[in-house]
């Protein structure tokens, strides 16, 4: 059994943070969204790790060699993004004639895959799908099912949704998958579908099976689904406090080392600081994540995700913000008064 990791892709819809970054390197609990999928592979016992990369290859294969894992990672580059199906084939002589797991590299999980893998291993199905039930599946990749619960269709993003199981962004395969993506032709966005492979399976008389998610599962391709996976990962975090901190801790927290917190800040967990960061006369509410470096002074955060080397000054009360590396937010207090921005393309600011 081998495992493809797909990292590549635009990420037009986490602009700007997309431009300078890989959007599965986004931190969430200070740990790229990668890492999740590369640890819920080997946890499962797969040691033969591919990963797809695309815009930011160098970016990725640095973040991702920057750890030791206890597998064999091979970097694959796709290049332009042309469909998940796409790169399923660019991985062909990776994946050799080996059953596999395809992990979309924005995908979380909180359940991990063993379970899944374990019923797909278990059982004679060509492929093996992972359904998620969702109050809003018009906005998913959604399964319809037969009288008897297995798969008649999946349709993408249907209007009146025949059910309202969403696809999941993990698949395993069978090698006849190779020759189902051989028939695909570009869809009208262009991309070779990996739903339109596992419909050709179906319709060729070979067996799909799925398997139900019972634990919660993100794809953290907007801003607010980062926010949201950020709040469920830290509802499990366990304390460590690697750092002599002056100020007020409350609940949950983990503070990495060499962390300045004065005694005029409170810190409320869930929380997670990064190396370095030094925080003054502030409260850091439930649910942020503070990464390396960073400086906050005067400021309260809650429920946000701040990344490496950002400094807030003045901040006043910042909520549900996902702030990027080396960012500057400091409200002056000379005169003449009033807002001043340097802000990159696509960016959104709520003041
Ligand atoms: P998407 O979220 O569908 O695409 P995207 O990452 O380009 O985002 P956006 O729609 O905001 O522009 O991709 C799902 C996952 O698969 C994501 O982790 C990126 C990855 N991917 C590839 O690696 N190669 C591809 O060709 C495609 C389409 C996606």
């Amino acid at each position: 059994m081998k495992g493809l990791i797909l990292s590549g892709g635009h990420g037009t819809r986490l602009r700007p943070l997309t431009y300078s970054q890989q959007k599965q390197l986004i931190p969430v609990a200070n740990k790229p969204v990668l890492f999740y999928a590369i640890e819920d592979m080997i946890e499962a016992g797969i040691t033969q790790i591919g990963i797809i990369t695309g815009p930011n290859r160098e970016q990725v294969i640095e973040t991702v060699k920057s750890r030791d894992w206890d597998a064999e990672i091979t970097f694959i580059h796709q290049g332009d993004p042309k469909g998940i199906a796409h790169a399923v084939k660019v991985a062909r002589e990776f994946l050799g004639n080996d059953d596999f797991v395809v992990y979309l590299g924005d995908n979380i999980l909180k359940e991990g895959i063993v379970d899944h893998l374990d019923h797909f291993m278990m059982s004679d199905f060509d492929a093996s799908i992972l359904l998620c039930e969702v109050p809003n599946p018009q906005q998913f990749g959604v399964a319809e099912l037969n009288d008897d619960g297995t798969i008649k269709r999946l349709v993408e993003k249907p209007k009146v949704p025949p059910s309202n199981l969403a696809l999941v962004g993990i698949y395993f395969f069978k090698p006849i998958i190779h020759k189902a993506i051989d028939h695909l032709k570009p869809s009208w966005r262009g991309e070779l579908e990996i739903t339109e492979a596992i419909q050709w399976l179906i319709d060729h008389g070979y067996r799909v099976g799925w398997t139900k998610v019972t634990g919660w599962w993100k794809d953290t391709g907007k801003p607010e689904d980062i926010i949201d996976v950020n709040r469920l990962i830290l509802d499990d975090l366990k304390t460590n406090i690697k750092s002599e901190i002056k100020g007020r801790i409350v609940g949950r927290v983990v503070i990495e080392e060499g962390v300045e917190i004065d005694e005029n800040t409170t810190i409320k967990g869930p929380v997670v600081i990064g190396k370095n960061t030094k925080i003054r006369n502030s409260y850091i509410g439930p649910y942020t994540s503070i990464g390396n470096g960073c400086v906050i002074e005067n400021t309260e955060v809650e429920d946000s995700i701040i990344m490496d080397g950002t400094t807030i000054i003045n901040g006043g009360r910042l909520l549900e913000s996902l702030i990027g590396r080396d960012v500057k937010i400091i409200k002056e207090e000379s005169h003449p008064k009033g807002k001043k921005f340097v802000i990159g393309d696509h960016s959104r600011v709520f003041v």
